[in-house]
């Protein structure tokens, strides 16, 4: 399903918190988190955050939306040893896990959870309709699939721009549609199924990314990773505004839920 190779070693991970915020391996902080809870009440609940990253949203869920127990699950080891050690730092052992899991099922027990929650990490899973029917799976009768996602806006064969974009990234990205989602939720069971656009947002966000990189906080981002890193980074940044401003590279939000019966 994926290589071994680490896409989030320590310096991909010193360039991203620099650029998104200690914690933070996606874009949009606290602000773009909240976006994408709006509406849902973890008060109290059992939460599995896949892709948990350097862990700034998985104490959040916590800390901030006073959910009952996180479960965060990644699958490189340097970013679950920052997140165990962002933890302890906030007091939470005692309410978050963080598992490191090999790619595959979600490691936990039919109908455990309340929530699955998921901010820009899936997209290394490419096989949605197995991830989908697996959140199904663990979900408890009710519960809700909610998740951030990079999505490509069609089905066919990316466009030159846009395979030229995935290259540059070089992540094990395994993009899907918004229409291949929503049928995989569909076919999983979930109902409710809601999709947001979030290419009006990010597509502007992306250029203020590429003018800090370029020239505003350029300086800066040398002392974070190899001026020769930096330009490298440029050219995914600019890659990547072509294809959103295509729309052809469109992340969304989504939610689905679990019938109660
Ligand atoms: C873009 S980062 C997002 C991290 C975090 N959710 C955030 O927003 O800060 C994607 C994360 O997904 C993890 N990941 C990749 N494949 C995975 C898989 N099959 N299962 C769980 N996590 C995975 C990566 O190791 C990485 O930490």
């Amino acid at each position: 399903m994926q290589s071994k190779e680490l896409h989030y070693d320590s310096d991909a991970v010193a360039f991203l918190e620099e650029l998104w915020g200690e914690g933070f391996l996606s874009p949009g902080g606290p602000a773009e988190v909240a976006r994408l809870l709006e509406g849902v009440d973890l008060a109290g609940k059992t939460v599995v955050d896949i892709g948990c990253g350097t862990g700034g949203i998985t104490v959040s869920l916590v800390r901030d939306y006073d959910a009952g127990k996180v479960i965060g699950l990644d699958v490189e080891a340097p970013v679950c040893e920052v997140s165990r050690k962002r933890v302890e730092e906030a007091g939470l052992a005692d309410r978050i896990e963080i598992r490191q899991v090999e790619p595959g099922p979600i490691p936990l027990a039919d109908g455990s959870v309340d929530i699955v929650f998921s901010k820009d990490s899936i997209v290394h899973i490419p096989d949605k309709e197995t991830l989908t029917k697996d959140a199904f799976r663990v979900l408890k009768p009710g519960g809700m699939f909610v998740a951030s996602d990079w999505l490509i806006s069609h089905d066919g064969e990316p466009s030159p721009e846009m395979a030229h974009y995935i290259a540059e990234e070089d992540l094990g990205f395994g993009m899907a549609s918004p229409n291949r989602y929503r049928n995989a939720l569909e076919a999983a069971g979930f109902i409710d199924i809601s999709m947001k656009n979030r290419n009006p947002w990010y597509r502007e966000i992306a250029k203020e990314e590429l003018a800090r990189l370029e020239r505003i906080d350029r300086a800066k981002f040398e002392t974070v990773i190899t001026p020769s890193d930096l330009v490298s980074q440029i050219a995914t940044w600019r890659a990547m505004v072509v294809v959103l401003d295509s729309g052809e590279h469109c992340p969304h939000h989504f939610r689905a839920t679990k019938p109660l019966s």
